[in-house]
Formats: structure tokens, C-alpha cells, sequence
């Protein structure tokens, strides 16, 4: 479903290379997370997959991108909406700021998609549902906490099924209840197995609890590909600053206090830490 080989990529009037020959294969349904520290190029990942680069950023790409049968490059953004979905950090940056209330708002990508009345209706509704929103229909995007934007742009997303989902640190301007929020539709989202996404993220926990696989990315590379267990326990990804899960953390703590033996790999979720402790 996304296809990228040795893709190389510099923002205009720069020599650094954002993306340094950089290959993925990510199949169709895959729930795939990424991590990295500040500047690796997990926005200009996230840009690529849904042709901001280079429709938007111009600059210089190389190699191959194709991602939901297109050819990046060879196709407009026009081409690529309802195709790739795209959730941003800030949830008030995506709200269009025409619609008076949520439904409204959820319905705005669907109306120039010539979809008949009726199937959009249903549409608005069962996305309504998946995110949490029945009872804020009625009320104005405006006049919700950051949480429930988030869920309003993940639905307007959502809404026209796109078969691939990119997410750039949803959560990241998120109080802890609105995390959750968004999350929880994440973690519906990757039982379902119907949409592609990709998810930079830095709450390691959650991304253990519901990823496939991690990939973490430095300097414009992907330096590590994996199962969580075996990417979020990592002394590697420690080295590289992103840290390991609480539970990775209070686990080796018990293992330094001499209060469990170590095991490969660590733990990474609380029933995993739960488990290693009762040992
Ligand atoms: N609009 C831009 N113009 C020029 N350089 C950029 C731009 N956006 C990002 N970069 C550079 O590209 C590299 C990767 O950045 P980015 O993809 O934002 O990393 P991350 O999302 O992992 O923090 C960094 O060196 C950053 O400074
Ligand atoms: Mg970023």
C-alpha cells in the first residue's frame, strides 16, 4: 500500500538531506508507528506519503513513492484527497472554519465528492459514532476542548475512507483526557485492519499497546524496523533520546534493585511489566 525506494529529499535552498535514501514497504492494514528524535524526517515522512512533497514543499526528490496505486509525483493533490488522509498536531489549523457545527464540518469533504445525499448522511453518522461525537453533532467546531477538535478532524479524514491514514504527532498538543480520546479512535481503528496508517507519535505506551510494527527514523533514515516489544525496550532507541516506555523504565528499575531477572525483551505494556514482575 505505501512503496518508497531509495528516496532521497532536501527542502528548497538547503544541502541536508531531510530524507536519505530512504525504502519502505508498508502493506495494506498495517498499524505502523513511527518514532525518532526532533529533525530525523518524521514530518517530511508524513509529507511525502501524501504528496505535500513535493506538490507543496518543492525542493528535491529522488527515487520511487507510490502509495495507495499512485505515483506521487505524477498525481495532483486533488488526485490524492480521500486517497491519503492527513491529521496534523494542531486541531484548530484543520477545522475550515466555514461549517457551524460538527456535523456540518464532517460532511465539508464529502460534499465535493459528488457522494448522493443519502450515503453521505450514513457516512457522517458512522464516523460520528467511531469517534466518539453523537452527542457534540449540533454543537460549533469552535466551541470544543483540543480532544474533541482532534476527533472532529480525524472524522472530517475518516469520513471520506481514505485507504490510508497519516497521523503527524496527533496527540502532541493534547491534554491527557484528550489523548485518550484520540487514541481510543486509534486503537478502533487498528483492531479494524481496513485503513493503512501511519502514526508519528511520542507516547511510547500507547504505541505499544496497539501498533503492528515501529519504525524508528534518524537522520533521514529508518534505523530500526520492528514489532513493538523488540523497537520500544530497545537500549538503541534510549541512545537516540526517545526513551523507552514507563514500563520498559519501572521494569529495568526492578531488574537494577535486583527485584526480577532481566528477559528479552523487556516489557513494554503494564500487563506485560505485570507479568515480569510476578515472576
Ligand atoms: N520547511 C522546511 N524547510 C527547510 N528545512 C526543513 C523544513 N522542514 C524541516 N526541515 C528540516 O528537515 C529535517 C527533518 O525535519 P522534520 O521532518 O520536521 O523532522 P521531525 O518531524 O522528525 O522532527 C530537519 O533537519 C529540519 O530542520
Ligand atoms: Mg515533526
Amino acid at each position: 500500500m505505501i512503496e518508497l525506494t531509495q528516496v532521497t529529499y532536501s527542502y528548497p535552498q538547503t544541502a541536508r538531506l531531510a530524507l536519505n535514501d530512504l525504502s519502505i514497504n508498508i502493506p495494506a492494514g498495517q498499524f505502523c508507528a513511527v518514532v525518532g528524535p526532533n529533525g530525523a524526517g518524521k514530518s517530511t515522512f508524513c509529507y511525502t506519503l501524501t504528496g505535500f512533497i513535493p506538490h507543496y514543499y518543492r525542493g528535491q526528490l529522488e527515487g520511487f513513492v507510490r502509495v495507495a496505486g499512485f505515483e506521487i509525483p505524477e498525481v495532483s493533490l486533488g488526485e490524492l484527497a480521500g486517497q491519503v488522509g492527513l491529521v496534523f498536531s494542531n486541531p484548530f489549523n484543520q477545522i475550515s472554519g466555514t461549517r457551524f457545527s460538527v456535523r456540518e464540518e464532517i460532511a465539508f469533504g464529502l460534499e465535493n465528492m459528488g457522494i448522493p445525499r443519502a450515503e453521505m448522511q450514513l457516512r457522517v453518522e458512522e464516523v460520528l459514532a467511531l469517534t466518539g461525537l453523537e452527542r457534540l453533532a449540533e454543537r460549533s467546531p469552535y466551541a470544543l476542548s483540543g480532544g474533541q477538535q482532534q476527533r472532529v478532524a480525524l472524522a472530517s479524514v475518516l469520513v471520506m475512507r481514505p485507504p490510508v491514514l497519516v497521523l503527524d504527532e496527533p496527540t502532541s498538543q493534547l491534554d491527557p483526557l484528550g489523548k485518550k480520546e484520540v487514541f481510543a479512535v486509534l486503537d478502533v481503528l487498528s483492531k479494524r485492519k481496513d485503513t493503512t496508517v501511519v502514526l508519528v507519535e511520542r507516547e511510547l505506551e500507547w504505541i505499544a499497546s496497539f501498533a503492528e510494527r515501529v519504525l524508528v527514523m534518524d537522520s533521514g533514515q529508518i534505523v530500526a524496523d520492528g514489532r513493538p516489544q523488540n523497537i520500544l525496550a530497545s537500549e538503541a532507541l534510549l541512545a537516540l533520546g526517545v526513551g523507552n516506555t514507563r514500563y520498559t523504565v519501572a521494569a529495568r528499575q526492578a531488574v537494577a534493585h535486583k527485584l526480577a531477572t532481566p528477559a528479552e525483551p523487556m516489557p513494554v505494556t503494564l500487563t506485560q511489566t505485570r507479568e515480569f514482575l510476578s515472576k
